[in-house]
């Protein structure tokens, strides 16, 4: 069984800050992705803007990777190095940045178009943030982990795309990856297999964030060690937020916006 973390409300107060501020860094860079821009200078505007607001990019050094945040474009699935590359008219772009920030993390991801979108880019970003809002709307006590991914899985189905196995939503908090993993995939005929007798219970704190891709859901991690990509090359989006699990629902403790605040009764009373 894994053991899933419970929040204090101090805790909770840490992480909401943290996840502000990695959502605040996705709403600070949406402008800058235009075409010639290049990744390196993405990166280096999200650690700026992390850096001046006390504090650091989770990505740095984790595990060995050498940049600030995860830039993947087009059929690169999740974990791109920022680099020379630049932006095209057309291409989609996913930035995934963490916080670090009192201690605590918060962790969120967005895909963008660059210029103007193609057809077939807007029907598959629409996909994944469906298939994300999808995952979020079963959070509530006594759900179920597994719940999470079947809810994704089935809409992925539905839209003709496919749902990546092998990276997965995590617990969050003082640690950038805690338990449990969030499958973003059906688990057993009832969606409700891993993890092991997994509850939703309040103070929970983890990310969903499904890649959704237009071929098949087979990837492969390029000769970098990071860089994941279909294998068909086929396009791949993603979104992510970091969600705390409320006495009534959820709360998504990365949307500045409002977007989700009907999950959490408390907010809206
Ligand atoms: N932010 C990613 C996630 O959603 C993890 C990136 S790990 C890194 O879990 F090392 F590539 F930065
Ligand atoms: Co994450
Ligand atoms: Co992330």
């Amino acid at each position: 069984m894994p053991t899933i973390k419970i929040k204090t409300a101090e805790e909770i107060e840490l992480m909401r800050a943290s996840c502000r501020l990695a959502a605040l860094t996705l709403k600070m860079i949406e402008p800058h992705i235009q075409p010639g821009v290049s990744t390196q200078q993405l990166n280096d505007l999200c650690h700026e803007f992390l850096v001046n607001n006390n504090a650091r990019p989770s990505p740095l050094n984790y595990r060995g990777f050498p940049k600030s945040i995860c830039t993947s474009i087009n059929q690169q699935v999740c974990h791109g190095i920022p680099g020379p590359r630049t932006l095209r008219d057309g291409d989609i772009i996913n930035i995934d940045v963490t916080a670090h920030l009192n201690g605590f993390h918060g962790d969120t991801n967005k895909s963008f178009h660059v210029g103007t979108p193609i057809p077939k880019a807007v029907r598959l970003v629409q996909v994944a943030k469906k298939c994300l809002d999808a995952g979020i709307r079963v959070i509530r006590p006594k759900g179920h982990f597994g719940d999470i991914g079947a809810a994704i899985e089935v809409l992925a189905l539905k839209n003709q795309c496919s749902v990546v196995r092998e990276y997965c939503g995590h617990g969050i908090g003082r640690e950038f990856h805690e338990e449990p993993a969030v499958l973003h995939y059906i688990t057993d005929k009832n969606g409700r297999k891993l993890p092991p007798g997994a509850e939703f219970k309040p103070g929970m704190i983890f990310t969903v964030e499904p890649m959704v891709n237009l071929g098949g859901a087979e990837i492969r991690v390029l000769p970098d060690r990071w860089t994941v990509v279909t294998k068909d090359h086929s396009l791949s989006a993603q979104f992510e937020h970091t969600i705390l699990v409320t006495e009534t629902g959820y709360e998504v403790l990365t949307d500045l916006d409002g977007e989700y605040a009907e999950g959490n009764l408390a907010v809206l009373a």
